[in-house]
């Protein structure tokens, strides 16, 4: 009997993942709790369990004879559900609460990347608005406003002016519009260069380094228009230097493990490091505690040994054998509903892919209605396709979105622009 594998989440990064385990002969099935309707086609069973209904979610794992279970987003991480797991005498994949804490609160990564020397921007934590008032005006522009808890992608904003930047605090100070979440601000410097995302396998000490890759959070082309969950991504980066990755491996990722061992909130799980080039090194913009949405759907394309197995032994703590595929790039073009960041159009009619003969859709945003996909959420789906070179990669994307009936939507026509020079 092959191994059974529940996976936790209901996006495109959860689609992904469950079908790269459906790819490994060691696997009988995968079920993803609440999963998509869009899932079905690459035989993913969706269980209508929410993802915070972690008693609900252990009494499905024991009926169901499920192996192990992978955590892909953020929230149940930070409330626990490994722990849970754990107690229940279930295998569960990711992170404990208690290291989950270095995406959960902002202030705890600042100040870990403090106490171990790991470069990141200069900044200070307030409550208070006046005092953060105070602090802003003494400081130059732009500069950086994060809530400190977990806001769904809304926690971060880049004020060009101080105006801006006081409005922002008021808002999330006074005003609560982030809740509990923005309570508690981090005021951070303003950092310049080129970004990418460097995400790793860790066990205990040991961290196996994934291939980087790069995201495009804005939702207009040539990175314009406000912050999205990402709009695009592909792997790996070219510009990106082995050099580069050995300094994140041996200036950011090794020693925040470190540190949070040495704190007694030893992590497993996938750890992501989102950084940036500055002219005086590379520095963290974020840590989080999981895979990436939508890097995941072009990192794990590259991925050349089994990704259940690499899993299974992770959790059994042997060493697995994680290989990247050495030639060629993958890249993926997410589609948005109309509107998206903001309010967008729902029920919009998704186009018929069955016939494409290469790449692979990543659907997030999807429900069933009268037997046909439409559109449940502001990002859609997610167009993947691979290639010998970036731009190749990218040409083949594209041919599949124009050759397909996607109004309602829209998507950006630049992804991986930054990596393909001609
Ligand atoms: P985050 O949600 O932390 O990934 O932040 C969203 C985006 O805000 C990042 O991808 C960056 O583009 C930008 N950002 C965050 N922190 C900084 C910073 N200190 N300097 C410049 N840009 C930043
Ligand atoms: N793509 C950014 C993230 O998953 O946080």
């Amino acid at each position: 009997m092959g191994l059974n594998i529940l996976v936790i989440g209901s996006g495109g990064r959860e689609h992904a993942i469950a079908q790269k385990f459906l790819q490994s002969s060691k696997v009988e099935k995968v079920f993803c709790a609440k999963g998509n309707a869009g899932m079905k086609k690459d035989g993913i069973v969706s269980v209508d369990i929410a993802e915070d209904d972690h008693q609900a979610l252990i009494r499905f794992a024991k009926e169901n004879n499920v192996d192990w279970t992978f955590v892909g987003p953020e929230v149940p991480l930070i409330n626990g559900i490994v722990d849970e797991f754990t107690n229940a005498g279930l295998l569960a994949f990711g992170p404990k609460k208690a290291a989950a804490l270095i995406e959960g609160s902002k202030e705890f990564a600042k100040e870990l990347m403090n106490t171990y020397n790991i470069p990141t921007a200069s900044y200070q934590t307030f409550t208070d608005f006046e005092q953060a008032k105070a602090y802003v005006l003494t400081q130059p522009t732009p500069i950086v406003i994060k809530a400190d808890g977990l806001a769904a992608g809304k926690g971060v904003v880049v004020a060009e002016t101080v105006e801006e930047a006081i409005d922002t605090l008021k808002d999330m100070l006074e005003e609560c519009v982030l809740g509990q979440s923005g309570a508690k601000v981090v005021i951070e410097e303003f950092l310049c260069g080129e970004e990418f995302s460097l995400l790793a396998f860790v066990r205990g000490q040991e961290v196996y380094p994934m291939v980087p890759s790069q995201d495009h959070k804005r939702v207009f082309e040539q990175e314009l228009g406000p912050n999205t969950g990402g709009m695009g991504a592909y792997a790996p980066v070219p510009q990106v230097s082995d050099e580069m990755i050995e300094e994140v491996l041996k200036t950011i990722l090794k020693p925040a493990v470190q540190g949070l061992a040495a704190q007694g909130r030893a992590f497993s799980g996938v750890l992501y490091a989102g950084v940036i080039l500055t002219d005086t090194g590379i520095k963290v913009i974020e840590f989080n505690a999981r895979f990436g949405d939508p890097e995941t759907q072009v990192v794990l394309q590259r991925l050349e040994s089994d990704f259940a197995q690499i899993i299974d032994d992770l959790l059994k703590d042997k060493q697995p054998d994680i290989r990247w595929k050495q030639d060629g790039f993958s890249l993926g073009v997410v589609v948005a509903a109309n509107g998206y960041p903001g309010k967008y159009t729902k029920e919009v009619s998704l186009p018929d892919f069955s016939e494409i003969n290469k790449g692979h859709v990543y659907y997030a945003g999807v429900k069933e209605k009268s037997g046909k996909l439409v559109s449940d959420g502001g990002r859609v789906y997610l167009v993947e396709a691979s290639g010998k070179t970036l731009k190749e990669a990218q040409k083949s994307v594209y041919s599949i979105l124009e050759n397909c009936d996607t109004s309602g939507t829209f998507y950006r026509k630049d992804i991986g622009f930054k990596g393909i020079k001609e």
